[in-house]
This record gives structure tokens, C-alpha cells and sequence, in this order.
């Protein structure tokens, strides 16, 4: 009971906190006004130019640390029947199904353009080929738009500033495409490794296509097909895996938590033992213990 009541108690609290604000409020006695002072600053301080950090923010980073935080909520409240809160792993592992699923969702979105584009080669179908290669195109670059940090996609502090200063998009927006930049030099993480064979793949897809090589388009499809349903099948598991622990809190079901966090978290551990290098401490899920 004791162990219960600690757990509402935040919730009371909060629902009190608001309560009492609101009675605070009430009770106040009539506001005195103060001339403001010559040096007093603004009450509300203009904005200034977007922080670097804004425009550095990767999503992609950002959710894996988000992923990071659910599994340790997760494994908090899943080992200990006596203080545990279900309803703390039924978001946490609802979170991390979500955010798989969305990658699996995204992943899933090229590789099957590719699929279709092999076999459009295959039957002489150029123009249905063609079209799956447009919609292969688009598949990389709606995953782009979403968890691109704003600085790959070009943006710096003097295109926002512009824009704000001009109230509309201009044409002589100042660019500066750090994705160019990167594209110029060597892939520095795994993760762009990858990235880069696949945009090689749909170079190869896009001169095998132009010259009609059935056999050529066929072949270098395959080969993206596979890759990238290899990340949709990894995050399509792990999806699954956190659903499930999210059923058996739903169900108030402790006892087989266990095994299904192991699950779930090999998932995390195994593609980045392929994708990362080095993973720093904080990558790895914690562990059962
Ligand atoms: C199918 C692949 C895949 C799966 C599954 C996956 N990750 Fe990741 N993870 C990545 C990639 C790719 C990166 C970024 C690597 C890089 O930028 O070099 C990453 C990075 C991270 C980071 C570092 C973020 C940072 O900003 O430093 C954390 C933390 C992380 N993942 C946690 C998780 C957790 C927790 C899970 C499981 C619930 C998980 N990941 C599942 C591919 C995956
Ligand atoms: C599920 C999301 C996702 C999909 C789908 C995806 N990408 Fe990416 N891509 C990313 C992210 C995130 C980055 C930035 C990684 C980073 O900053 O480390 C990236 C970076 C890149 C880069 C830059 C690599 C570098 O060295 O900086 C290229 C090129 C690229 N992607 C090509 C493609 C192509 C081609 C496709 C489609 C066949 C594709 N991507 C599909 C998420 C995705």
C-alpha cells in the first residue's frame, strides 16, 4: 500500500499543485505596479537568430535517446513486482513500439519501390519501372525530411534570418547544404556508410534503367531491396517486441517481462553492433538485473 501510494503520489500532487495555484491566485492580494526602471530589461526578450543547437538537432539521435530513457522505465518498473508501475512500462514500451514502427513504416516505404522496380524491369514494364523509381526517390527523401537534422537540409542561421526578416521564403535564401559538403568526403559513421551505398544503388538502378538493362536494373534493385528491408525487418521486430511487453503490462502480467525485455533490447544491441561504432556506455539498453 505504502509502495502504491508513492506512486499516485506525484499524480496527487500534481492534481493538488493545480488546484492550489488556481486557489493562490484567488487569494492574492490586488497587484501592486511599479513604474519599470530606465535599465529594466523587456518583459519578453526579443527573439534572436535560431540556436546552433536547433539547427544541429538530429531527430534520429534524439529518438534512440528517447528509446534509451523508455527501456530503463521499462526495466525500473518491470523487475519489482511490489513497487512497480504498469502504467509507467505500458507508455514506455508503447513509445518504443511507436518510434520502431514509424521506422519500419519508413524503411518499409523504399524497399518496396525497389521490389516493384525489379520486376517492372523484368516484364519490359519501362514506364512502371520508371514510376517505382520516382516513388523509391521520394520513399529516401520523406525519411530525410523527418529526422535530418535542419543543418543537413541546409538551413543556417542567416537563411532563418532572412526568412523572418523578409516574412516569406526568398529566392536569394543563402543555402548552405551540409549534406553537399559531407557527400564530398569520405562517410565518417556506419550509418552513412550505408546511406551512401544505398544512394550509389539508386544511381546504379538509374543508369541501368536508362540504358534499359532488364538484367542491370533487376540486379542493382535486388541488391537496395535487400539492404533496405533488412532495417525494415530489424525495426518491424522490435516493434513487435515492445508491443508485447506492452500487452502483458496491460494485462498486469509481471511474470514473463523478463524474457521479452531481453528480446527487446537484443534488437537495439544487434543492429547497433552492425550500424555504430563504438557505442559509447549510454548506447547499450541496460540490462536485466
Ligand atoms: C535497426 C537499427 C537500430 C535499432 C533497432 C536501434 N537503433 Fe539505436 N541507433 C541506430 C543508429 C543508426 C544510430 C546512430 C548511429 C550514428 O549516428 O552513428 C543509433 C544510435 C543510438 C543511440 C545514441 C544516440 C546519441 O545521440 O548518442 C542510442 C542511445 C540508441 N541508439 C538507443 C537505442 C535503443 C534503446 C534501441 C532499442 C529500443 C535502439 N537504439 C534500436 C540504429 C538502431
Ligand atoms: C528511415 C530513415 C531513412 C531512410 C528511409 C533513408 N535515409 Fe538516408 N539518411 C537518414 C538519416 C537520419 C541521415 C543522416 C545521418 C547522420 O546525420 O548521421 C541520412 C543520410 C543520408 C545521406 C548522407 C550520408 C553522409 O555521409 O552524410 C545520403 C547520401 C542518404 N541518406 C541517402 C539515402 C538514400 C539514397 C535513401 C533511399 C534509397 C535513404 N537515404 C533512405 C535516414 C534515412
Amino acid at each position: 500500500m505504502e509502495s502504491g501510494a508513492r506512486w499516485i503520489g506525484p499524480f496527487v500532487f500534481a492534481f493538488l499543485g493545480c488546484g492550489a495555484l488556481a486557489l493562490a491566485a484567488l487569494m492574492q492580494p490586488p497587484r501592486v505596479t511599479h513604474e519599470p526602471s530606465p535599465t529594466a530589461k523587456p518583459a519578453i526578450a526579443e527573439p534572436k537568430a535560431p540556436p546552433q543547437d536547433w539547427l544541429d538537432h538530429s531527430p534520429l539521435h534524439f529518438v534512440m535517446r528517447a528509446m534509451w530513457a523508455d527501456c530503463g522505465m521499462v526495466l525500473l518498473h518491470a523487475r519489482d513486482t511490489e513497487t512497480g508501475n504498469l502504467e509507467s512500462i505500458e507508455c514506455s514500451a508503447e513509445d518504443i513500439a511507436r518510434k520502431a514502427g514509424r521506422f519500419a513504416q519508413l524503411y518499409a516505404a523504399v524497399a518496396k519501390p525497389a521490389n516493384d522496380l525489379g520486376r517492372a524491369a523484368k516484364d519490359g514494364q519501362w514506364d512502371a519501372a520508371a514510376t517505382a523509381y520516382e516513388r523509391l526517390n521520394k520513399a529516401c527523401c520523406d525519411c530525410h525530411v523527418e529526422y535530418w537534422p535542419p543543418k543537413l537540409r541546409g538551413f543556417n542561421a542567416d537563411v532563418v534570418k532572412l526568412w523572418r526578416e523578409k516574412g516569406s521564403p526568398v529566392d536569394e535564401t543563402p543555402w548552405s547544404y551540409d549534406y553537399a559538403e559531407r557527400l564530398e568526403h569520405p562517410p565518417t559513421t556506419p550509418y552513412r556508410s550505408l546511406m551512401r551505398c544505398w544512394n550509389d544503388g539508386t544511381g546504379d538502378i538509374a543508369s541501368a534503367l536508362e540504358k534499359r538493362d532488364a538484367a542491370g536494373t533487376q540486379e542493382s534493385a535486388g541488391d537496395l531491396f535487400k539492404s533496405v528491408d533488412n532495417q525494415a525487418q530489424a525495426w518491424t521486430r522490435l516493434n513487435e517486441r515492445a508491443r508485447s511487453m506492452q500487452q502483458f503490462a496491460m494485462r498486469g502480467n509481471f511474470a514473463p517481462m523478463k524474457g521479452t525485455y531481453e528480446r527487446m533490447i537484443a534488437e537495439c544491441n544487434s543492429c547497433h553492433a552492425a550500424l555504430v561504432d563504438k557505442p559509447p556506455e549510454m548506447l547499450t539498453p541496460l540490462p536485466w538485473r
